[in-house]
């Protein structure tokens, strides 16, 4: 017997370094660089669902019309029994469209940083799938040595992580990343993953640079979630959104410049800025899907299949720690 539970309980986590140490540490070096992760309190989770919307903002919009049109695919190569992981599931907007074509005895397992978002997309989910069991799991995914469940019953673990968020990650941890989901599916498990394609720079450019500034305020509450949680003294409107596609790292950056001299004080120490200097926020790193096919070889992972859009926009790779699994040939939406 599955046992369910009628309440969801979240389970906590906290394997990690605070976030005023962090944004010290971080504060302290040049360049400084804050790890995106710290974008997503509540405000900044809801902005980032806000930017999804934007019609520049294309990878949500095309990775859901890849879902829609091959949930069904996905669900039968994963096992209709899985126990379905979600990294960083959000607001878990495009979940619905793989759980739909997932039996009722998937068990599915979201981990999120922000509590509000995960409860409450669990919740939802939950109610439109009544008799699913699912665990949400407030945590980074990043810093999960193991994840205690009770599944022997079920025919294996699924990774999903879809949204490109592997492009976070310098190639070099995207590697030990995709190792360490190896290690927490366990030997025949699997990988569905979501990774934003390389292309042209001004299309790079405009999806984080909307016209109603989304992006622009998503990267900037990073310095209200400073001041609001730390304590800390900063002039927002003293800082603006830069964000570029850098081609020679095939990436997008994004920044928070300096428009003065000005000073940022925290606790007790004080942060010089110039003109011009800026605190490093984010990278999106962008892969053909040979570059990241061959990541995928890197960590320990075989591709076996590929679902992607007819402009060349986004992918989303199917990948197995078994070797014997049969491949198929790539899929393009109409
Ligand atoms: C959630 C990491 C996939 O890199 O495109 C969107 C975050 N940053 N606009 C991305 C983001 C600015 C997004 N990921």
């Amino acid at each position: 017997m599955r046992n369910e539970s009628p309440v969801l309980k979240v389970y906590h986590d906290d394997n990690d370094e605070d976030f005023l140490t962090t944004v010290r540490n971080c504060l302290r070096r040049i360049p400084r660089e804050i790890p995106p992760k710290y974008f997503y309190d509540a405000r900044g989770s809801e902005l980032f669902d806000l930017i999804c919307t934007t019609p520049e903002y294309y990878p949500t919009r095309t990775e859901t019309e890849i879902l829609e049109q091959f949930g069904a695919q996905m669900a039968k190569l994963i096992g209709l029994d899985c126990v379905l992981i979600e990294f960083g599931s959000g607001s878990a907007s495009k979940t619905p469209l793989l759980l739909n074509h997932l039996a009722n005895e998937a068990y599915y397992v979201p981990i999120d940083i922000c509590e509000p978002h995960l409860l409450h997309s669990t919740q939802r989910l939950k109610s439109m799938f009544p008799s699913m069991h699912m665990q949400p799991l407030c945590a980074d995914y990043t810093k999960l040595s193991n994840i205690v469940l009770d599944d022997q019953t079920y025919s294996r673990r699924v990774i999903f992580f879809p949204g490109s968020t592997i492009g976070n990650y310098e190639p070099k941890e995207a590697v030990e990343l995709l190792r360490h989901a190896a290690k927490l599916v366990g030997q025949n498990g699997a990988l569905l993953i979501g990774v934003d394609c390389k292309k042209s720079p001004a299309v790079l450019n405009d999806a984080y640079n909307d016209a109603y500034g989304y992006t622009a305020a998503f990267n900037l509450n990073l310095l209200a979630r400073i001041r609001r949680e730390l304590g800390a003294q900063i002039d927002q409107e003293g800082f603006t959104h830069y964000a570029f596609y850098n081609d020679v790292l095939g990436r997008i950056e994004m920044h928070l410049v300096s428009k003065h001299k000005q000073n940022i004080r925290l606790g007790k120490e004080t942060f010089h800025f110039d003109k011009g200097e800026s605190i490093h926020t984010e990278n999106s790193y962008k892969y053909s899907a040979q570059e990241f096919q061959k990541l995928a070889l890197a960590s320990g992972w075989y591709p076996k299949t590929m679902w992607a859009d007819c402009d060349g926009l986004f992918n989303v790779h199917y990948l197995s720690l078994s070797a014997n699994e049969p491949r198929h040939l790539t899929q393009y939406t109409r």
